[in-house]
């Protein structure tokens, strides 16, 4: 499943990736679609109570990546207009869909509510009022209140990246725990909104699950004072988080049973449906980027191997100086270097790896960065004036091209002398 080698090939779920690149060109993403079922249903499975998986569409949003999602049942968990329409125009059903972001505005809003999606996630109390009265200005196209849940911010640390922690009280997200119950029962009176559940999600690439634990069971216990106030939920939304292997020496994957285990347990009891949105769990290993070697330099003794990928392809070591695996796609026992591997964008801050062992992969080879199936291309911009990669789904042993590589014409569409 997914990439592995064969006598010395990378091989994406029996297509060489050699023979994908000599017709795509690079860079190029390439995605596993097996590999995204088999993460889906891993995931899934894992629950024994009734449950609704919304797939992170941040994390990748091609639409044959959510269209496979959405052929499974899953649901979405978006973030702008932009994301809620990539869903829909994926299959994904209006009504498994919830809206997460800390700024959402009119217009977000109103689309969101026409479109008829599952629920929002309010993150403040202006959000609040600003749902409540857009749901009331359209209320008779949609003749229904907008569906809520607060997003609480459980002051739990998630012991990830500082950037990709969100659950802390000194971070952004979330309403703080403590004002939470005043929230609701403010909510209550509202007559544009209706309360449907709480949500929470306190960081992305948790290796340990433990403190989704701690946070449910601060959120179960708020649920019991919204009871003791006549406040009801139907709806528990975990959010996401659950981590994947990107170093195979240093990183464990997180148990999905007991992770399974520990938010069924803290929930029992609680006539409440749950609700999650994995992203990185359910696609990050199931990508690669491709990058064909275009130069070597030596600047007095350090070694650069400088590809055809740069930050504006895959941004995630240049911000959070994350690891990825990088391999040749074609191994072949040469000497080994170390070396950074960066790519052709005027920033220090543009590589993949620092002094990274790696065989010394001749210019016009390729190499591959394993598991950017996450926050990979859809950070991607088009700094220094790059076109984005093209996209290609390895689908029953063969391939598709699921986004074209963008032409210079796409670099300056909309735009005028
Ligand atoms: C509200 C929310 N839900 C879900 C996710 C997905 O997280 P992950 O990819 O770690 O599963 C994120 C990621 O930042 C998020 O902000």
């Amino acid at each position: 499943m997914g990439f592995y080698y064969e006598n010395g090939e990378l091989v994406a779920d029996g297509v060489k990736v050699r023979d994908i690149v000599e017709e795509v060109g690079t860079p190029v993403y390439i995605y596993s679609k097996k590999h995204f079922v088999e993460q889906f249903k891993r995931f899934s499975g894992a629950f024994k109570r009734e449950h609704l998986v919304c797939f992170a569409v941040k994390a990748n949003s091609n639409l044959a990546v959510i269209n496979t999602f959405a052929k499974l049942g899953a649901g979405a968990d978006i973030v702008s207009k932009g994301e809620l329409f990539r869903a829909l125009k994926a299959g994904i059903e209006p009504k498994k869909i919830v809206f997460s972001g800390v700024a959402k505005t009119e217009g977000e809003i109103e689309y969101a509510l026409s479109n008829g999606i599952f629920m929002f996630n309010v993150e403040s109390k202006d959000e609040l009022y600003t749902i409540n009265s857009v749901a009331k200005r359209v209320e008779k196209r949609v003749e229904k209140r907008a569906p809520i849940s607060f997003r609480i911010n459980p002051d739990v640390d998630p012991k990830t990246h500082p950037y990709i922690s969100t659950g802390l009280k000194k971070n952004k997200f979330g309403v703080p725990y403590n004002e939470a119950l005043e929230l609701y029962l403010e909510a209550e009176k509202l007559d544009g909104v209706e309360i449907v559940g709480v949500q929470f999600h306190i960081g992305s690439q948790l290796l340990d699950t433990t403190p989704i634990y701690d946070a449910s069971l601060r959120i179960a216990e708020l649920i019991r004072e919204l009871e003791k106030r006549g406040v009801s939920v139907s709806v528990v939304d975990v959010g996401g988080g659950v981590g994947i292997v990107y170093n195979e020496e240093e990183d464990k994957e997180p148990s999905l049973d007991e992770y399974a285990r520990q938010v069924e347990s803290a929930f029992e009891g609680f006539d409440v449906k749950l609700v999650f949105e994995p992203g990185r769990f359910l696609v990050g290993n199931g990508g690669i980027l491709v990058s064909r070697v275009v130069y070597h330099k030596t600047n007095v003794n350090k070694k650069f191997m400088i590809v055809d990928a740069g930050m504006n392809d895959l941004l995630r070591p240049s911000l959070y100086n994350a690891y990825h695996k990088i391999e040749p796609v074609v191994k072949k026992g040469r000497e080994k270097v170390v070396c950074d591997i960066v790519g052709p964008i005027c920033e220090t801050g543009d590589f993949f790896a620092r002094d990274y062992e790696i065989e010394d992969v001749e210019n016009g080879e390729c190499i591959a960065v394993f598991s950017a199936g996450a926050y990979g291309f859809t950070m991607a911009s088009n700094y220094n004036s790059r076109p984005k990669p093209a996209e290609v789904l390895v689908e029953d042993g063969s391939f598709r091209v699921v986004r074209k590589r963008e032409t210079l014409d796409d670099l300056i569409r909309g735009e005028t002398l």
